[in-house]
């Protein structure tokens, strides 16, 4: 089978080297890729988000499966063009990938579909907000409506900052759901659907805010492990019952069937567990942890989701270690990130037993990997338990020399510790109907 994996970052990298262990893969191709995919397979410069060139590109190559990685060419159709070329894509449509794109759109299914989620109100005025925010209350979250690569989410105790930020968003021309804090611990739980059957992977968490102790503004993530030890024993079960299978039912029945990954953002809060969101794709470290476990072949995985043959699939094969993936960002992301700094201990790093490096912002200048993006690197490593895998990540974290770059030091550290605290009944009670 040959494939084609669209987009330039990290889950791309760890997608591709997935691929590459699957016996029945024979050929992988990338576009635009980065450096690290660049040394590992064909890549070619198209723009991820035409949706006619990539169609064309997979043509070209007789590509039997084209994955779709990101957010930007799902909403832009990508998927749409593959499909009516009649090449299998694993990737939501247009249509279906607004579960993503619209935190609107999302509220609105998961009203239809029954599914546990903050409440919420959709605000395009200061008016409004102002009302939406003093009917939640403090902490105040406000979430731009459309794609803002995991920074348009404001979480803060203070009102003016809460309103100024639905401000800005109004002023560029959207529209700010507001929403009511949910407490507890956070899971990102990656679903693969077909349209009507869904498979889950195995369940991470994600460290969004840039600095220790979950300080400073939200990233795309700064690091992630998996399996959770701590997640109560029915939480897979009760996402698929509760929120997975209906938001796919409720897809299918309108006509837009979701095919790809519904990303489930859960929070177990001491009221039950709740969707924050939904992403249309692959999470951002997550996949480099989730895919360093996954046994069983991908490839074969995701062709029988485009298929939608997922319901033929045996039970999905892990590697018993734990994986643990430390993102390693340029100078002042997630702000405008500092780039073109050359990138130093790549070999070094992976010649420490059990780790690798995936790249995301990298390209390569006069034959020399420099930066490229405000997350340059993931370093992942595979341990018997979280403390051995988080003592093998930091160990190739410190092997990598980037000039001003910044990294967590505490990823995965609460829970290699015991001391993450899951609200009794967060998962498997309540569902009441709570959206205004
Ligand atoms: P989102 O883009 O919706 O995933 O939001 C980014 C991050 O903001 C989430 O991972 C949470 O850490 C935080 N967040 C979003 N919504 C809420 C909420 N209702 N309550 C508490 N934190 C939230
Ligand atoms: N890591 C969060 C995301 O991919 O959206």
């Amino acid at each position: 089978m040959k494939v084609l994996v669209v987009g330039p970052g990290g889950r791309e990298h760890a997608i591709v080297r997935a691929l590459l262990a699957d016996p029945y893969v024979s050929e992988v191709h990338a576009a635009p890729g980065n450096a690290g995919i660049a040394q590992i397979v064909p890549v070619h410069p198209v723009n991820a988000s035409d949706p006619a060139a990539v169609t064309e590109l997979a043509r070209s190559l007789g590509s039997d499966l084209v994955i779709v990685g990101p957010e930007a060419p799902l909403a832009a159709g990508v998927s749409d063009g593959l499909a009516e070329a009649g090449i299998p894509v694993f990737g939501p449509s247009r249509e279906a990938a607004q579960l993503e794109a619209s935190k609107a759109f999302a509220k609105q299914i998961m009203a239809a579909a029954n599914v546990p989620t903050a409440m919420a109100r959709v605000a395009a005025t200061a008016e409004e907000a102002a009302d939406a925010l003093d009917t939640f209350g403090a902490p105040y979250v406000v979430k731009d409506d459309g794609l803002a690569a995991g920074k348009g989410v404001v979480v803060t105790s203070d009102r003016d900052e809460a309103l100024a930020h639905a401000e800005a968003c109004f002023d560029a021309g959207g529209t700010v759901v507001i929403e009511e804090y949910l407490d507890g611990p956070e899971v990102s739980l990656f679903v693969l659907s077909d349209g009507r059957h869904v498979v889950p992977l195995a369940p991470a968490q994600d460290f969004k805010r840039i600095f220790d102790n979950d300080e400073g503004p939200n990233t795309g993530g700064m690091g992630a492990y998996s399996p959770l030890e701590w997640a109560p024993a029915n939480l897979v079960d009760d996402v698929i019952a509760r929120v997975a299978q209906p938001t796919v039912d409720e897809m299918a029945a309108r006509g837009t069937p979701f095919v790809g990954v519904l990303y489930c953002g859960l929070a177990l809060t001491s009221r039950g567990m709740r969707v924050i969101e939904f992403n249309a794709r692959f999470g951002d470290p997550e996949t480099q942890a989730v895919l360093a476990r996954l046994k069983t072949p991908l490839g074969g995985l995701l062709l029988a989701a485009a298929k939608g043959e997922l319901d033929a699939m045996e039970q999905l094969k892990w590697d018993a270690r734990t994986a643990v993936a430390v993102v390693v960002a340029s100078e002042n992301y997630p702000d405008t990130p500092r780039t073109g700094d050359p990138i130093l201990g790549l070999v070094e790093a992976e010649a420490i037993e059990g780790v690798h490096v995936l790249h995301a912002g990298t390209r390569i200048d006069d034959a020399e990997i420099v930066s490229a993006g405000g997350r340059v690197l993931a370093v992942v490593a595979l341990g018997q338990d979280l403390v051995q895998a988080r003592d093998l990540a930091y160990a190739g974290v410190a092997e990598i020399g980037l000039e001003g770059s910044q990294h967590r030091t505490d990823i995965a550290l609460k829970a290699s510790r015991g001391e993450i605290v899951v609200p009794a009944g967060s998962a498997g009670v309540d569902n009441e109907k709570e959206l205004s």
